[in-house]
């Protein structure tokens, strides 16, 4: 292809790749929809499960149809001993997403590979992903600080049932049901890095765990889920509410970011920033105050008159990680917990890609040398 006649667009910015129908993000308005219906209603209505239920099949589940996935879910949360075993062979010193990402994706040497024709194959790869991603991000935190992971309790829900094998206690209602509305609002969100990547990947006809090992991966970056570490270690840093003014004033002179602002879609508030803030002032009216929240809002004042102009408003990210730490949570953590959420988005994108395929090979604009004669080792300077 003669690349002179391509348009370069960094990033893919405004450039469609695919016709979707899983969720609409209108940027101006502060809107999202999965599947039609609005963050703000599934947020206070549905549960997880019900929500990844709509996301992956289409549609709300039946009353039976979503105690059958629950119940599936349910069954397949244990991890083979193997699975186990090799975790318990990694450095306890490594990120949380680098294990998520390596126990994901050994479930591939498990299940037999690329049935991918096969809807019972594709039903229970969404099932066992679901299911035991959770497991896994608990099973590591415990095996680092030198434990046996525990095993899942059958008789609490999905969201009970993850913060009781992380923190080995059972967890008062009001964080658990918090806990699972950060999941909803975290479950899909168009094409982002990660769910771009789930696609790529996906179109190649490789096995689901493969897709979202590699979704994995990119999730990881400081740029798109590792921002919510970057947002709690930022709000360390200034310390005091007081503090927020100068410190915006030298992110803004030395041209750093601030972490948990600004998004390729939203030209105004994140709606899911929105309802998070919401999320973490009931934990604090519940469990007690956090310091950090008022250099938070102190932050977000001094930021918006500033940044507001270039479109620049808090993002999912700014208020998550002030939730999971109320709720006790590693900050090493965040992210993989934003993996037990999007795993939805993903396994929704991995659906509708196979369901009209077309392998993914985009264009390069040539920028190295002309064909060039060979110089042997000893003529070379
Ligand atoms: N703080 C200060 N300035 C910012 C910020 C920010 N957080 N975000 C963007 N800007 C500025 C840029 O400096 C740039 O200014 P300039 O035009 O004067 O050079 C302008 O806004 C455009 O910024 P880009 O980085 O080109 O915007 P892009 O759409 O590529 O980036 C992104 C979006 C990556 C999210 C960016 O806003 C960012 O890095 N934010 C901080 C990290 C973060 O919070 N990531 C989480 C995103 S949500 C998610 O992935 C779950």
């Amino acid at each position: 292809m003669d690349s002179n006649k391509l348009i370069l667009k960094p990033g893919l910015e405004g450039v469609p790749v695919t016709n979707s129908s899983i969720c609409d993000i209108d940027g101006n308005k502060g809107k999202l929809l999965y599947r039609g219906y609005s963050i703000e209603e599934l947020s206070q209505k549905s549960s997880f499960l019900e929500t990844a239920y709509l996301l992956i099949w289409g549609e709300l589940p039946t009353a039976i149809q979503l105690r059958d996935f629950e119940q599936e879910v349910q069954m397949h949360r244990r991890l083979s001993f193997r699975v186990r075993d090799m975790m318990k062979c990694f450095p306890a010193t490594g990120h949380p997403m680098d294990a998520l990402q390596s126990s994901a994706a050994s479930l591939g040497l498990f299940y037999s590979r690329r049935a991918i024709d096969d809807p019972n194959y594709i039903y229970n790869a969404v099932i066992r992903l679901i299911a035991k991603i959770p497991t896994m991000i608990a099973a590591f935190q415990l095996i680092r600080k030198g434990q046996d992971p525990i095993q899942p309790r059958d008789d609490l829900t999905y969201s009970s049932n993850f913060l009781y094998m992380l923190t080995e206690k059972e967890q008062d209602p009001i964080a658990a049901k918090v806990f699972d509305r950060c999941l909803i609002l975290h479950a899909e969100h168009s094409l982002n890095a990660s769910t771009f990547s789930a696609r790529v990947t996906a179109s190649t006809l490789t096995d689901p765990y493969a897709v979202i090992a590699s979704a994995v991966g990119t999730l990881a970056g400081p740029l798109h889920g590792g921002a919510n570490e970057d947002v709690i270690a930022m709000l360390e840093e200034i310390k005091t509410p007081e503090n927020a003014a100068s410190f915006l004033d030298n992110a803004i002179k030395n041209k750093s970011k601030i972490m948990g602002f600004g998004h390729r879609e939203y030209k105004v508030k994140d709606p899911r920033a929105i309802i998070l803030q919401k999320l973490a002032e009931e934990l604090f009216i519940r469990f007690g105050a956090d310091e950090m929240y008022e250099v938070a809002k102190s932050l977000e004042a001094e930021a918006i008159p500033r940044l507001g102009p270039k479109g620049i408003f808090p993002n999912v990210d700014f208020y998550s990680g002030l939730v999971y730490r109320k709720l006790g949570i590693p900050r090493d953590l965040f992210t993989p917990i934003f993996a037990i959420s999007r795993v939805a988005g993903w396994l929704a994108h991995w659906r509708e890609q196979l369901g009209a395929n077309r392998i993914f090979r985009p264009s390069q604009i040539y920028t190295g040398s002309a064909p060039r004669d060979w110089i042997s080792l000893e003529n070379r300077k």
